[in-house]
């Protein structure tokens, strides 16, 4: 039934989050901003400057900033978060993701990765997974990001494959509304509580059951 699967990257096939989380914080900090690991649930999915926008209003410093000033924030946090994730190796894949893209393949099933972030492609070839995936798509060519659908419908798009033979994998709640609003099937990885709005949840990638879906 289904054609292809469209992966988050950040929290999906690899523990990024973490670092994303962290670099957003020091940033905030440098700032005078406070941020927690709860209102992170709401930068999760979210493009780099639509996330700065968002640390900014939830402080309410909107408008503190110059547009080329939050240029210079949104990119500072950016060098840091490099950083943190230049040492990625396949051994940051997560557990499990290795298996379902060899399983997939076997189905005749195509693999793209549907991230708001602008660091896909460096990941994906940090993480030696470049020859399994079909398509990466690129944020900077799609007009809105997550929780519109426009990422997940490129992707469909790009590889020819009806929206209904799509299923979309993500751990953040505006990824799940991105899925939900492009009318595909939608994975959420994590807390059923947070995910609410997806078709299935499962804990962890790992737990994807591909018998469960097909
Ligand atoms: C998403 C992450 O995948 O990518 C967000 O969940 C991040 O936390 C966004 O802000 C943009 O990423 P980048 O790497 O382009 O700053
Ligand atoms: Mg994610």
């Amino acid at each position: 039934k289904y054609k292809l699967f469209i992966f988050d990257m950040d929290g999906v096939i690899t523990e990024t989050s973490e670092q994303h989380y962290q670099a957003w914080k020091q940033l905030a900090n440098e700032i005078g901003i406070e941020i927690d690991r709860k209102f992170n649930e709401k930068l999760k999915g979210v493009s780099r400057i639509e996330s700065l926008e968002r640390i900014l209003e939830y402080a309410n410093k909107a408008n503190d900033f110059t547009e080329d000033e939050k240029l210079e924030l949104a990119t500072r946090k950016n060098e840091n978060y490099k950083e943190m994730i230049l040492k990625f190796t396949e051994e940051n894949l997560f557990e499990g993701v290795k298996d379902l893209f060899d399983e997939l393949k076997k189905r005749n099933i195509k693999i793209a990765i549907g991230s708001a972030s602008k660091n896909a492609p460096t990941l994906v070839r940090l993480l030696g997974i470049e020859n399994d995936i079909d398509y990466i798509v690129n944020p900077a060519e799609v007009k809105r990001g997550k929780p519109a659908p426009d990422i997940f419908l490129k992707a469909a798009e790009h590889l020819g494959v009806d929206i209904s033979e799509c299923i979309g994998v993500e751990d953040a709640e505006a990824g799940i509304e991105a899925i939900k609003s492009a009318g595909m099937f939608a994975v959420g990885i994590g807390d059923s509580k947070v995910l609410n709005k997806a078709d299935i949840v499962y804990g962890e990638t790992k737990d994807i059951k591909l018998e469960d879906l097909m």
